[in-house]
């Protein structure tokens, strides 16, 4: 606890850094007095899209007032788009669907309102919103009084179909600002304090830099995708804007997906401390009826909602991202700092950073807590996590006087890490392994372990005790591990290190865990390309192959953006003759979006992406779908696309690529070759189909941030 005299001092040092930092956006911010800190609760989109009901909005306002969300601070519940009519009424009123919502909004508004929380409504700037049904543009103050009289406390805003030829001259951005302001202002004259969301966050548009005066809150990225690649995306187009948002007036990276399926555990703890810290709004896109008891955990941490609702409002500033390991800062308004480790990698990685790097003043020791763990040490100054890959560890350190210190354990990490991360098979490399004593005392009898996968050869360079680890030290072990001599074509190992000790309140235990992977080298005549910024890895066992990358893959819709050549690939120098054809099975393919994916790829050179111009790419999308692009113009890269319209697709997918010169014809399937489906038939720039091409299958993960691993079986070019 702070001696009263400290906490004045602490209030006081908070108080000038916030005189400081204020920035001109969140000095004027919208003056409708809402959303102090950002705003928390639930919306409908992500889990019922079109098929939102007046059913669905109160029973989950029952749930979260019954589940412990409504306590935690979610109290607005919101609808999205759907909830109307195709047509306004003969007075031009919005009507809501009638079998959907057969009592209209205001009792369902009377409903959460009974239940002490609020309700949230979605229109749009244009003439009709994203799901086609009535638009506010020419109805703004009809509208927002129609809100106001049904009881609505919150209205998101979209930009779909906004009728830009009706202010020529203007920019989208400039109209917008009109349209927006519009509402905003139309809002404010009904009387009714409601908070106010833009959801314009297309290329150019930058709410962030004009929303502050006339919204509580902005979108800053795209839509959204429960995956972890879409997460990160939507990270780190918004980390970024910490200096244009503030209380009343926040950056919104879109809802939350804890509790959809797509992403494990560890990767929505890591939504939800990134959220936090980034001070954005905390709303739920999930059925809540169905969340586990562990996603309601995420949900109700209510360390990390005090970090992400902390009321000085001040959103975490990134102090290093570098090769993926974020740190990040969040002054309180305590003067602690929130602290975010983010491994936004594939591999377990030590992140460190210090107390005076997160901006606390010099001292000789501060407290910690870990905001996930509850677990709270002491430490001189260093702040170190062992982090999982697509993991965080996020404590709370603060100024604490000695005597408040000493009682508590030292903050001790196990870390591992090996000089290669990537073996093949019955290759041999060196692991490390560490104990750090960041604290301000001593830990005694130190026992360190390491145990391994069935098939390993793991044998200690040193001695493996220490009786005593000083305040500040480091003990480390090495290991000579030999990976297996057979397996699969890529395979991920995991070793568990473990480190057990005496601080002064008795014995403790740690645990780390590193993957190691292991391959089988690629043979010939079959060759590798990698041509993405991070190395890629290959494996072939049998007919299997399998690659591990990251990239943006070939092309960068919309097309006629910049071409971004990054991908990596297993093919067949020269395989692909003037007539001829080649086949694959994709047996898993997680990526992002419609750019990342895995398939067949042709081009003259597959190793010289620059000099050599892209023949024709088939493959299975991030999205779930199959896309042929090609070079129709002869220029360096493939500039027309298509995709086959309506199909979702699951692995294992069949790709087939047919050559007859300068035509090339795509085919799918999806019942283990048994019928092929034409994907198109297309004709190459007779520039980039001219003689023998090189062959292959290739992978991009989508992001250049992120790697994923597809796995192909049956090859074959002839
Ligand atoms: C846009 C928005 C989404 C959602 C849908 C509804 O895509 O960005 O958040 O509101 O419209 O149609």
């Amino acid at each position: 606890m702070h001696t009263p005299v400290r906490r004045v001092l602490l209030i006081a040092a908070a108080v000038c850094a916030v005189a400081l930092a204020g920035t001109a956006q969140t000095a004027a911010a919208e003056g409708n007095g809402l959303a102090a800190t950002p705003p928390m609760g639930w919306n409908d989109w992500y889990s019922s899209y079109c098929s939102v009901s007046a059913q669905l909005v109160e029973l989950t306002a029952q749930e979260m007032a019954g589940n412990g969300m409504k306590a935690a601070g979610y109290d607005y519940v919101n609808i999205d788009d759907c909830w109307m009519a195709p047509s306004r009424d003969a007075a031009g009123n919005l009507v809501p669907d009638p079998t959907r919502f057969p009592n209209g909004i205001a009792p369902v508004a009377a409903y959460v309102h009974s239940l002490g929380m609020k309700l949230g409504i979605y229109e749009d700037a244009g003439t009709t919103t994203c799901a086609h049904l009535p638009g506010s543009y020419g109805h703004e103050a009809q509208d927002a009084a129609t809100f106001a009289a049904w009881g609505v406390d919150y209205v998101k805003y979209d930009r779909c179909n906004i009728p830009y030829t009706d202010f020529p001259g203007e920019s989208e951005q400039q109209v917008q600002q009109t349209l927006y302001t519009r509402m905003s202002d139309a809002l404010k004259a009904t009387g009714r304090p409601m908070i106010f969301s833009m959801c314009n966050p297309d290329p150019g548009d930058d709410p962030w830099l004009w929303g502050a005066p006339i919204s509580n809150l902005w979108r800053t990225t795209t839509d959204i995708e429960d995956n972890f690649g879409s997460m990160l995306g939507n990270f780190e187009g918004t980390v970024g804007l910490y200096r244009d948002a503030g209380p009343g007036a926040w950056n919104d990276p879109d809802l939350l997906q804890i509790g959809n399926g797509g992403s494990s555990l560890l990767e929505y703890t890591s939504e939800f401390s990134l959220w936090a810290e980034m001070a954005a709004p905390l709303i739920a896109s999930t059925n809540i009826g169905t969340l586990t008891a562990a996603e309601r955990a995420i949900y109700e941490n209510s360390n990390v909602i005090a970090v992400d609702q902390d009321p000085l409002g001040r959103p975490g500033v990134p102090i290093s991202r570098a090769d993926g390991l974020w740190v990040m800062t969040k002054t309180l308004s305590d003067g602690s700092r929130a602290v975010l480790l983010f491994n936004s990698t594939n591999t377990a990685a030590t992140i460190a950073t210090t107390a005076t790097a997160v901006g606390l003043p010099a001292r000789r020791v501060y407290g910690m807590q870990n905001l996930w763990t509850n677990a709270v040490s002491q430490t001189g100054g260093g702040i170190t996590a062992f982090v999982p890959g697509h993991g965080v560890a996020m404590f709370r350190v603060s100024v604490e006087p000695k005597r408040h210190t000493t009682k508590l354990p030292p903050h001790t990490v196990l870390s591992l890490n090996a000089a290669d991360t990537q073996l093949d098979a019955g290759q041999s490399t060196t692991l490390y392994e560490s104990l750090t004593n960041n604290g301000v005392s001593d830990v005694k009898k130190v026992v360190l372990s390491l145990a391994a996968w069935p098939g390993w050869q793991v044998k200690p360079l040193g001695r493996t005790r220490l009786p005593l680890l000083a305040a500040g030290q480091r003990f480390t072990v090495g290991y000579r591990i030999t990976a297996p001599a057979s397996g699969p074509p890529l395979a991920m190992s995991i070793f568990s290190g473990g480190a057990s000790f005496d601080p002064p309140d008795g014995r403790h235990t740690s645990s780390a865990r590193l993957g190691e992977l292991v391959s089988a080298p690629v043979p010939a005549p079959l060759a590798t390309a990698d041509v993405t910024t991070h190395p890629a890895s290959f494996g072939a066992v049998g007919r299997g192959l399998a690659i591990s990358a990251r990239g943006l893959g070939v092309f960068n819709p919309p097309f006629g953006a910049a071409q971004t050549d990054s991908y990596a690939a297993i093919y067949r120098p020269g395989g692909a003759a003037r007539n001829s054809s080649a086949e694959v099975t994709v047996t898993s393919d997680p990526a992002a979006g419609p750019q990342g994916g895995a398939g067949l790829i042709e081009r003259d050179r597959m190793t010289a992406p620059k000099r050599s111009p892209e023949a024709v790419v088939l493959y299975v999308s991030g999205n779930a779908t199959v896309v042929m692009a090609w070079n129709a113009s002869g220029g360096g890269d493939v500039d027309q696309h298509t995709t086959v319209p309506s199909v979702t697709v699951k692995a294992p997918v069949g790709l087939r690529l047919v050559r007859r010169g300068h035509v090339y014809t795509g085919y799918y399937s999806t019942d283990r070759g048994k019928t092929w489906n034409p994907v198109g038939t297309v004709t190459v720039a007779a520039s980039a189909s001219a003689g023998r091409q090189d062959v292959g299958v290739f992978h991009s993960s989508g992001l250049s941030t992120w790697t994923t691993t597809a796995s192909f079986t049956n090859f074959r070019a002839r």
